[in-house]
């Protein structure tokens, strides 16, 4: 077991990097709030699939929570997470202060307009500014070849990859699938805070999108359906919704017609707690053409 190397400023990071490029080394950034979880280590297993210089970050980045959130609470398990991570081909380890993302007298911020007023952004309203921000931060720090998201933040990585695009910067960006626990429930930092029976009442997410995806696999087009469908399940488990709908792949707005790729975004308060999850949806029609 080797500890990967702990790495505080964008200097040491950023001379790191330069360094393993020199020797034609491909770089890959997988951006964590840390409290790490087999969601994701899935990603780093997929950088470790087709990069050879591992940058795994670790910041509870205070700009994309807002004041009544829990950023206080948040989970800090720095010493879980090195090991964790010791067992993966991780190289560098990125945990900078607070102060060295957002030195005295910070001001600089990058938004995605459009895409970052809807759904999450209607909810959270300076979130996306504030994860905009920090991972360009993150990306000029160590720039990487390749950075890893998870489709579990659906709405984020639409996000990344518009600003990537937008700013023309030169990584490529990975999507990568959802790991849930057996019993469905989509892993989450957030999950620990559950009780027994809230955790119970959240299978619901799960429940109603495989109930909408097998919908969708037999012919339901109209996305009114689907969407009643995902709020009665979530109303059943009483749950709290702050959204469920069917919305397009790219642009995130509402689908009538299941006529183009799409996915069912739900978020949900059980408790305390809130939970996102959601599944791409795809016209059978579509998924026989793409074959
Ligand atoms: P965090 O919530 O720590 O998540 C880090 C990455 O892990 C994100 O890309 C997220 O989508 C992915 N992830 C979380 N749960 C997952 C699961 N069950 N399966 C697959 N991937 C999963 O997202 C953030 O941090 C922050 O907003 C960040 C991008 C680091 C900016 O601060």
């Amino acid at each position: 077991m080797t500890l990967p190397r702990l790495v505080s400023t964008v200097s040491e990071l950023r001379q790191l990097v330069r360094d393993a490029k020199l020797t034609g080394k491909r770089i890959g950034l997988i951006p964590t709030m840390g409290a790490l979880h087999a969601g994701h280590l899935s990603l780093v297993e997929a950088a470790e699939r087709e990069c050879d210089f591992l940058v795994v970050s670790l910041f509870v980045n205070p700009t994309q929570f807002a004041p009544h959130e829990d950023y206080q609470r948040y989970p800090r398990t720095l010493e879980e997470d090195l090991s964790g991570l010791s067992r993966h081909r991780v190289n560098a380890v990125f945990a900078p202060s607070v102060a060295e993302m957002y030195p005295d007298g910070y001001q600089s911020y990058v938004e995605v307009r459009e895409l970052s007023s809807r759904w999450e952004g209607v909810h959270r309203p300076d979130h996306f500014r504030g994860v905009a921000t920090i991972v360009l931060k993150l990306f000029t720090a160590a720039e990487p070849d390749f950075s890893y998201f998870g489709q579990k933040d659906f709405q984020q990585l639409a996000i990344i990859e518009r600003l990537t695009a937008d700013l023309a910067l030169p990584i490529a960006i990975r999507g990568c699938p959802i790991l849930r626990d057996p019993d469905g429930l989509a892993l989450s930092s957030r999950n620990r805070f559950l009780s027994g029976a809230e955790r119970e009442r959240g299978l619901a997410l799960s429940r109603a999108l495989a109930v909408a995806g097998e919908m969708a696999r037999r012919g339901e087009r109209d996305c009114g359906e689907l969407r009643a469908a995902l709020q009665e399940i979530l109303t059943q488990a009483d749950l709290q919704i702050d959204y469920a709908t069917v919305v397009d792949r790219t642009t995130l707005e509402v689908l009538s017609t299941l006529d183009r790729p799409a996915v069912a975004i739900l978020a949900a308060r059980v408790g305390a707690t809130r939970l996102i999850d959601n599944a791409l949806l795809t016209p059978p029609e579509m998924e026989e053409r793409s074959v």
